[in-house]
Protein backbone atom coordinates (compact mmCIF):
# COMPACT_ATOMS: atom_id res chain seq x y z
CA UNK A 1 0.00 0.00 0.00
CA UNK A 2 1.63 3.68 -1.01
CA UNK A 3 1.45 6.60 1.85
CA UNK A 4 -1.61 7.83 0.02
CA UNK A 5 -3.59 4.81 0.71
CA UNK A 6 -2.63 4.77 4.60
CA UNK A 7 -3.15 8.38 4.83
CA UNK A 8 -6.56 7.80 3.75
CA UNK A 9 -7.26 5.33 6.37
CA UNK A 10 -5.32 6.72 9.21
CA UNK A 11 -3.22 4.06 9.87
CA UNK A 12 -1.26 1.38 8.62
CA UNK A 13 -3.17 -1.64 7.62
CA UNK A 14 -0.04 -4.17 7.09
CA UNK A 15 0.05 -7.63 7.83
CA UNK A 16 2.15 -8.71 10.65
CA UNK A 17 3.52 -11.53 10.76
CA UNK A 18 2.26 -13.94 13.44
CA UNK A 19 5.56 -15.51 14.07
CA UNK A 20 6.45 -12.21 15.35
CA UNK A 21 6.63 -11.49 19.25
CA UNK A 22 4.63 -7.76 19.03
CA UNK A 23 6.02 -7.10 22.67
CA UNK A 24 9.64 -7.86 22.03
CA UNK A 25 9.29 -6.08 18.17
CA UNK A 26 8.05 -3.03 19.82
CA UNK A 27 10.73 -2.55 22.42
CA UNK A 28 13.50 -3.22 20.11
CA UNK A 29 11.81 -0.90 17.66
CA UNK A 30 11.17 1.94 20.49
CA UNK A 31 14.92 1.06 21.72
CA UNK A 32 16.71 1.03 17.61
CA UNK A 33 14.75 4.46 17.23
CA UNK A 34 15.10 6.72 20.11
CA UNK A 35 11.13 6.35 20.86
CA UNK A 36 9.08 6.83 23.84
CA UNK A 37 5.70 5.72 24.21
CA UNK A 38 3.60 8.10 25.88
CA UNK A 39 0.09 6.27 26.90
CA UNK A 40 -3.77 7.81 28.35
CA UNK A 41 -5.30 5.86 31.03
CA UNK A 42 -7.98 5.24 28.74
CA UNK A 43 -6.59 3.03 26.13
CA UNK A 44 -6.53 -0.60 26.75
CA UNK A 45 -4.70 -2.40 28.81
CA UNK A 46 -2.10 -3.68 26.32
CA UNK A 47 -0.91 -0.29 25.42
CA UNK A 48 -0.91 1.06 29.00
CA UNK A 49 1.39 -2.00 29.83
CA UNK A 50 4.19 -1.46 27.19
CA UNK A 51 4.32 2.53 27.10
CA UNK A 52 7.12 4.32 28.91
CA UNK A 53 4.81 6.63 30.56
CA UNK A 54 0.79 6.16 31.23
CA UNK A 55 -0.68 9.55 32.77
CA UNK A 56 -3.76 11.93 32.38
CA UNK A 57 -3.46 14.89 29.77
CA UNK A 58 -1.50 17.16 31.92
CA UNK A 59 1.23 14.12 32.48
CA UNK A 60 1.19 13.73 28.42
CA UNK A 61 2.38 16.51 27.87
CA UNK A 62 4.57 17.30 30.84
CA UNK A 63 6.41 14.27 29.26
CA UNK A 64 6.51 15.61 25.67
CA UNK A 65 7.99 18.62 27.21
CA UNK A 66 11.03 17.00 29.01
CA UNK A 67 11.85 13.95 26.78
CA UNK A 68 15.09 13.86 24.97
CA UNK A 69 13.52 11.03 22.84
CA UNK A 70 13.54 11.96 19.01
CA UNK A 71 10.95 10.50 18.19
CA UNK A 72 6.63 10.79 20.51
CA UNK A 73 4.40 7.55 20.07
CA UNK A 74 1.10 9.19 21.76
CA UNK A 75 -0.88 6.24 21.99
CA UNK A 76 -4.65 8.84 22.92
CA UNK A 77 -6.40 10.52 20.68
CA UNK A 78 -5.51 13.35 17.68
CA UNK A 79 -5.86 15.96 20.70
CA UNK A 80 -3.20 14.77 22.35
CA UNK A 81 -0.65 14.40 19.63
CA UNK A 82 -0.82 17.63 18.56
CA UNK A 83 -0.57 18.74 22.37
CA UNK A 84 2.99 16.81 22.12
CA UNK A 85 3.71 18.59 18.09
CA UNK A 86 3.55 22.07 19.05
CA UNK A 87 5.07 21.40 21.71
CA UNK A 88 8.07 19.55 20.75
CA UNK A 89 7.54 20.86 16.64
CA UNK A 90 11.27 19.18 15.97
CA UNK A 91 10.28 15.83 16.89
CA UNK A 92 8.11 13.26 14.96
CA UNK A 93 4.96 12.95 16.77
CA UNK A 94 3.19 9.52 16.03
CA UNK A 95 -0.14 8.92 16.72
CA UNK A 96 -1.11 5.18 15.60
CA UNK A 97 -4.47 5.58 14.52
CA UNK A 98 -5.43 9.15 13.38
CA UNK A 99 -8.45 8.15 13.21
CA UNK A 100 -8.38 8.37 17.58
CA UNK A 101 -10.62 11.99 17.41
CA UNK A 102 -12.73 13.30 20.38
CA UNK A 103 -16.05 13.68 20.31
CA UNK A 104 -15.53 16.89 23.17
CA UNK A 105 -12.87 18.61 20.99
CA UNK A 106 -15.11 18.36 17.82
CA UNK A 107 -17.79 20.09 19.60
CA UNK A 108 -15.76 23.29 19.27
CA UNK A 109 -15.09 23.94 15.03
CA UNK A 110 -12.35 26.46 15.22
CA UNK A 111 -13.80 28.92 13.05
CA UNK A 112 -17.27 29.08 15.38
CA UNK A 113 -14.99 29.34 18.26
CA UNK A 114 -12.90 32.48 16.64
CA UNK A 115 -16.06 33.87 16.05
CA UNK A 116 -17.37 33.44 19.41
CA UNK A 117 -14.01 34.82 20.84
CA UNK A 118 -13.93 38.20 18.86
CA UNK A 119 -17.27 38.65 20.00
CA UNK A 120 -16.18 39.01 23.57
CA UNK A 121 -12.87 40.83 22.60
CA UNK A 122 -12.81 41.82 26.65
CA UNK A 123 -12.76 38.50 27.82
CA UNK A 124 -9.91 36.21 28.90
CA UNK A 125 -9.95 32.59 26.83
CA UNK A 126 -9.75 29.53 28.98
CA UNK A 127 -9.48 26.16 26.64
CA UNK A 128 -9.69 22.76 27.95
CA UNK A 129 -6.68 21.04 26.25
CA UNK A 130 -9.26 18.43 24.54
CA UNK A 131 -9.69 21.17 21.51
CA UNK A 132 -7.70 21.73 18.34
CA UNK A 133 -4.75 23.58 18.02
CA UNK A 134 -6.46 26.17 15.93
CA UNK A 135 -8.92 26.85 18.90
CA UNK A 136 -5.95 26.75 21.44
CA UNK A 137 -4.18 29.60 18.94
CA UNK A 138 -7.40 31.90 20.04
CA UNK A 139 -6.86 30.78 23.61
CA UNK A 140 -4.85 32.59 27.18
CA UNK A 141 -4.24 29.72 28.72
CA UNK A 142 -4.97 25.89 28.28
CA UNK A 143 -6.31 23.33 31.42
CA UNK A 144 -6.52 19.81 31.84
CA UNK A 145 -8.77 18.52 34.28
CA UNK A 146 -6.25 18.43 36.92
CA UNK A 147 -5.41 22.02 37.34
CA UNK A 148 -8.46 23.60 35.89
CA UNK A 149 -9.84 25.20 38.65
CA UNK A 150 -6.54 25.73 40.20
CA UNK A 151 -5.65 27.84 36.95
CA UNK A 152 -8.99 29.55 37.32
CA UNK A 153 -8.39 30.65 40.95
CA UNK A 154 -5.28 31.90 39.72
CA UNK A 155 -7.52 35.22 38.18
CA UNK A 156 -9.12 37.98 40.13
CA UNK A 157 -12.35 36.98 40.71
CA UNK A 158 -13.93 39.26 38.52
CA UNK A 159 -12.30 38.78 35.24
CA UNK A 160 -14.40 37.53 32.66
CA UNK A 161 -13.58 34.60 31.16
CA UNK A 162 -14.92 32.59 28.38
CA UNK A 163 -14.39 28.66 29.20
CA UNK A 164 -14.78 26.29 26.28
CA UNK A 165 -15.79 23.73 25.08
CA UNK A 166 -17.15 21.44 27.83
CA UNK A 167 -19.91 22.45 29.36
CA UNK A 168 -20.29 19.79 32.74
CA UNK A 169 -16.57 20.82 33.26
CA UNK A 170 -17.58 24.30 33.19
CA UNK A 171 -20.21 24.50 35.06
CA UNK A 172 -17.84 22.32 37.80
CA UNK A 173 -15.30 24.99 37.66
CA UNK A 174 -18.39 27.61 38.19
CA UNK A 175 -19.15 26.13 41.27
CA UNK A 176 -16.12 25.32 42.71
CA UNK A 177 -14.75 28.53 42.17
CA UNK A 178 -18.02 30.58 43.20
CA UNK A 179 -18.10 32.02 39.53
CA UNK A 180 -20.04 32.97 36.37
CA UNK A 181 -17.48 32.11 33.22
CA UNK A 182 -19.36 32.14 29.86
CA UNK A 183 -19.05 28.88 28.60
CA UNK A 184 -19.17 26.93 25.15
CA UNK A 185 -21.55 24.27 24.55
CA UNK A 186 -19.75 21.26 24.06
CA UNK A 187 -19.59 18.10 26.02
CA UNK A 188 -18.13 14.70 25.76
CA UNK A 189 -20.22 11.83 24.20
CA UNK A 190 -18.30 9.25 26.87
CA UNK A 191 -19.10 10.88 29.69
CA UNK A 192 -22.35 12.51 29.23
CA UNK A 193 -24.01 8.94 29.03
CA UNK A 194 -23.70 7.73 32.33
CA UNK A 195 -27.03 6.63 34.24
CA UNK A 196 -27.85 8.18 36.95
CA UNK A 197 -30.40 5.13 38.03
CA UNK A 198 -27.88 2.82 37.38
CA UNK A 199 -25.33 4.48 39.26
CA UNK A 200 -27.74 4.65 42.13
CA UNK A 201 -28.79 0.93 41.58
CA UNK A 202 -25.02 -0.14 42.31
CA UNK A 203 -24.78 2.07 45.26
CA UNK A 204 -27.31 -0.18 47.05
CA UNK A 205 -25.72 -3.05 46.00
CA UNK A 206 -22.15 -1.88 47.16
CA UNK A 207 -23.39 0.39 50.21
CA UNK A 208 -19.59 1.55 50.86
CA UNK A 209 -18.48 2.05 47.56
CA UNK A 210 -17.33 5.18 47.09
CA UNK A 211 -18.12 6.98 43.24
CA UNK A 212 -15.48 8.55 41.83
CA UNK A 213 -16.65 10.98 38.67
CA UNK A 214 -14.54 12.64 35.95
CA UNK A 215 -15.94 16.07 36.07
CA UNK A 216 -16.92 16.04 32.26
CA UNK A 217 -20.12 14.05 33.59
CA UNK A 218 -23.30 15.75 34.10
CA UNK A 219 -24.31 17.41 36.90
CA UNK A 220 -26.51 15.00 38.43
CA UNK A 221 -23.71 12.24 37.82
CA UNK A 222 -21.58 14.68 39.48
CA UNK A 223 -23.75 15.34 42.43
CA UNK A 224 -23.85 11.52 43.54
CA UNK A 225 -19.60 11.61 43.48
CA UNK A 226 -17.60 11.21 46.67
CA UNK A 227 -14.64 12.33 45.01
CA UNK A 228 -14.91 14.42 41.47
CA UNK A 229 -11.29 14.72 39.43
CA UNK A 230 -9.43 14.10 36.97
CA UNK A 231 -8.42 10.64 36.00
CA UNK A 232 -4.75 11.18 37.65
CA UNK A 233 -6.81 12.46 40.79
CA UNK A 234 -8.95 9.41 41.12
CA UNK A 235 -6.40 6.94 40.63
CA UNK A 236 -4.39 9.16 43.64
CA UNK A 237 -7.48 8.80 45.68
CA UNK A 238 -8.12 4.90 45.24
CA UNK A 239 -4.46 4.50 46.39
CA UNK A 240 -4.87 6.26 49.09
CA UNK A 241 -7.75 5.53 50.26
CA UNK A 242 -8.93 3.12 53.36
CA UNK A 243 -12.15 2.01 51.16
CA UNK A 244 -11.87 -1.00 49.66
CA UNK A 245 -14.40 -0.60 47.22
CA UNK A 246 -15.46 2.17 44.26
CA UNK A 247 -17.80 2.86 41.42
CA UNK A 248 -15.75 4.36 38.69
CA UNK A 249 -17.66 7.04 36.74
CA UNK A 250 -15.15 7.75 33.41
CA UNK A 251 -13.94 6.10 30.69
CA UNK A 252 -13.20 2.27 31.72
CA UNK A 253 -9.51 2.45 30.98
CA UNK A 254 -9.02 3.63 34.17
CA UNK A 255 -9.50 1.04 35.68
CA UNK A 256 -6.57 -1.16 34.13
CA UNK A 257 -3.86 1.22 36.05
CA UNK A 258 -6.36 0.85 39.47
CA UNK A 259 -6.49 -2.60 39.78
CA UNK A 260 -2.59 -2.66 38.98
CA UNK A 261 -1.87 -0.38 41.64
CA UNK A 262 -4.28 -2.09 43.78
CA UNK A 263 -4.78 -5.45 43.49
CA UNK A 264 -6.62 -6.25 46.75
CA UNK A 265 -9.59 -3.63 46.12
CA UNK A 266 -12.70 -3.45 43.95
CA UNK A 267 -13.68 -1.30 40.93
CA UNK A 268 -16.59 -1.13 39.85
CA UNK A 269 -17.36 0.68 36.21
CA UNK A 270 -20.30 2.98 36.04
CA UNK A 271 -22.79 2.09 33.13
CA UNK A 272 -24.01 3.95 30.22
CA UNK A 273 -27.74 4.67 29.66
CA UNK A 274 -28.96 3.10 26.26
CA UNK A 275 -26.41 -0.04 25.97
CA UNK A 276 -26.64 -3.19 27.85
CA UNK A 277 -23.05 -3.08 28.02
CA UNK A 278 -21.47 -2.54 31.63
CA UNK A 279 -19.08 -0.07 31.42
CA UNK A 280 -18.60 3.19 29.27
CA UNK A 281 -15.51 3.23 26.46
CA UNK A 282 -14.18 5.71 24.43
CA UNK A 283 -14.94 4.11 20.84
CA UNK A 284 -11.96 6.77 19.96
CA UNK A 285 -9.52 5.92 22.25
CA UNK A 286 -9.81 2.15 21.43
CA UNK A 287 -9.10 2.76 18.15
CA UNK A 288 -5.06 2.33 19.13
CA UNK A 289 -4.05 -1.70 19.01
CA UNK A 290 -1.06 -3.12 19.64
CA UNK A 291 -0.63 -3.87 15.81
CA UNK A 292 -1.13 -0.76 15.22
CA UNK A 293 1.34 0.76 16.99
CA UNK A 294 4.40 -1.48 15.98
CA UNK A 295 3.18 -0.92 12.01
CA UNK A 296 3.55 2.88 13.30
CA UNK A 297 6.72 2.40 14.92
CA UNK A 298 7.65 0.45 12.04
CA UNK A 299 7.02 2.98 9.16
CA UNK A 300 7.30 6.26 11.33
CA UNK A 301 3.64 6.45 10.17
CA UNK A 302 1.19 8.45 10.75
CA UNK A 303 2.60 11.49 11.86
CA UNK A 304 0.49 14.12 13.67
CA UNK A 305 0.82 17.87 11.62
CA UNK A 306 0.66 21.34 12.57
CA UNK A 307 0.18 24.10 10.65
CA UNK A 308 3.14 26.32 11.19
CA UNK A 309 1.39 29.86 12.19
CA UNK A 310 -1.42 28.31 14.13
CA UNK A 311 1.47 25.74 16.13
CA UNK A 312 3.04 29.53 16.86
CA UNK A 313 0.40 30.91 18.73
CA UNK A 314 -0.95 27.60 20.03
CA UNK A 315 2.33 26.60 22.00
CA UNK A 316 1.98 29.84 24.02
CA UNK A 317 -1.19 29.25 26.21
CA UNK A 318 0.24 25.42 26.60
CA UNK A 319 3.40 27.02 28.07
CA UNK A 320 1.75 29.07 30.32
CA UNK A 321 -0.67 25.95 31.67
CA UNK A 322 2.88 23.73 31.99
CA UNK A 323 4.61 26.79 33.93
CA UNK A 324 1.75 27.25 36.25
CA UNK A 325 1.38 23.56 36.90
CA UNK A 326 4.93 23.45 38.02
CA UNK A 327 4.36 26.63 40.02
CA UNK A 328 1.85 24.28 41.92
CA UNK A 329 3.57 21.48 42.20
CA UNK A 330 1.43 19.89 39.57
P1 LIG B 1 -7.81 13.65 31.87
O1 LIG B 1 -7.40 15.09 31.91
O2 LIG B 1 -8.33 13.18 33.19
O3 LIG B 1 -6.71 12.82 31.33
O4 LIG B 1 -9.05 13.51 30.89
C1 LIG B 1 -8.88 13.42 29.52
C2 LIG B 1 -10.09 13.07 28.80
O5 LIG B 1 -10.11 12.94 27.62
C3 LIG B 1 -11.29 12.90 29.56
O6 LIG B 1 -12.29 12.44 28.75
FE1 LIG C 1 -12.72 12.89 24.03
FE2 LIG C 1 -14.54 11.92 25.67
FE3 LIG C 1 -12.90 10.25 24.42
FE4 LIG C 1 -11.98 11.87 26.41
S1 LIG C 1 -13.43 10.18 26.59
S2 LIG C 1 -11.04 11.50 24.41
S3 LIG C 1 -13.24 13.70 26.06
S4 LIG C 1 -14.44 11.59 23.44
Amino acid sequence: MSKEEWLKKGFIDEPIDKSIDLKKAINELRKEKNAVILAHYYQQGDLQDIADYVGDSLALAQWAAKTTADIIVLCGVHFMGETAKVICPDKKVLVPDLNAGCSLADSCPADRFVQFVKEHSEYTVISYVNTTAAVKAVTDIVVTSTNACQIVESFPKDEKIIFGPDRNLGNYINSITNRNMLLWDGACHVHEQFSVEKIVELKKQYPNAVILAHPECKSVVLKLADVVGSTATLLKYAVKSDKNEFIVATESGIIHEMRKQCPQKTFIPAPPNDSTCACNECNFMRLNTLEKLYNCLKYEFPTIEVDEKIAKEAVKPIKKMLEISRRLGL
